[in-house]
């Protein structure tokens, strides 16, 4: 069927409804297409007039077309909601990573929290250790500064340039804030034979005979006597020690402490 443009007009019977009784059955309105000429003629009896064409026919086309619209339109629906709905669950998915970012990332700012209290302490006790090599130093140049004092292995050592008694000389050291030189390793020992001078040190056993002890109280662990001492010579009193000889392996002898001798201080800072 051809189709175009359609004019349509309804005539609406005039009158009232008893005259329109009295009306012989006929024709209602007229349509007409403009273009085409053609007429067509709607009977209120419900009939069509043999020759016009079928209305039901006639608005089959524009039916299928708006189903087919309101099916496209559901279509399009379905396709706007649908990345919605997807959109959603990646939102949620993208809070739940985020989430686990947060939490990894205030777990990790504890842990930087606490190594960085650790490095704290840290830090506090290497500063503690630098001030004391500070006072360390300071010590040792105000003591290289003094006459006669040498430092070796942690210690200061000065040594006499008079001879005196074992203790005269003993006292002499502690007026200098030290006292006699005790001796606790071999190297201490070959240390001290360097100068090859006979010294006093503060090793005797004038408390108990037989029993040595250092000055500082602690008894004798390792010695380094001279071969056959010590041995109180011909039945002296020798209860203090010197360093005499040049074997710097055992060069200690027990002496009367009345002798003179020159003697070896020792001073050891405590940090
Ligand atoms: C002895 C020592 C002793 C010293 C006393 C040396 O000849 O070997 O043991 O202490 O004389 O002067
Ligand atoms: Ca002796």
């Amino acid at each position: 069927m051809e189709e175009s443009a359609l004019h349509v007009r309804v005539d609406t019977p005039s009158g009232s409804a008893g005259q329109r009784e009295n009306l012989p059955s006929r024709s209602e309105g007229i349509y007409e297409n403009a273009d085409a000429g053609q007429t067509l003629e709607l009977h209120t009896a419900g009939h069509t007039p043999s020759g016009a064409p079928n209305v039901k026919k006639f608005y089959r086309v524009p039916a299928i077309c708006l189903g087919l619209l309101c099916v496209l339109l559901l279509v399009r629906v379905i396709t706007l909601i649908l990345p919605y709905t997807k959109g959603n669950s990646e939102c949620k998915s993208h809070m739940d990573s985020t989430q686990t970012i947060i939490y990894n990332l205030t777990k990790e700012m504890d842990q930087l929290q606490t190594s960085n209290r650790n490095l704290a302490v840290e830090q506090e006790q290497l500063q503690k250790k630098l001030g004391d090599m500070a006072k360390l130093d300071d010590l040792h140049r105000k003591f290289q500064a003094q006459q006669g004092w040498v430092y070796y292995s942690g210690s200061f050592y000065y040594i006499s340039s008079l001879k005196k008694t074992w203790l005269e000389s003993r006292a002499d050291c502690q007026n200098r804030g030290a006292d006699l030189m005790i001796i606790n390793s071999r190297e201490e020992q070959n240390f001290v034979s360097g100068f090859k001078k006979i010294l006093w040190i503060g090793l005797s056993d004038g408390q108990t005979e037989g029993v040595w002890k250092w000055v500082d109280g602690t008894p004798l662990t390792t010695s380094f006597w001279r071969s056959g001492e010590p041995n109180s010579y011909e039945g002296s009193n020798e209860d203090c020690t010197e360093i005499n000889g040049l074997n710097s392996g055992k060069n200690w002898n027990d002496l009367k402490c009345q002798n003179k001798n020159y003697w070896i201080c020792e001073k050891t800072f405590a940090l």
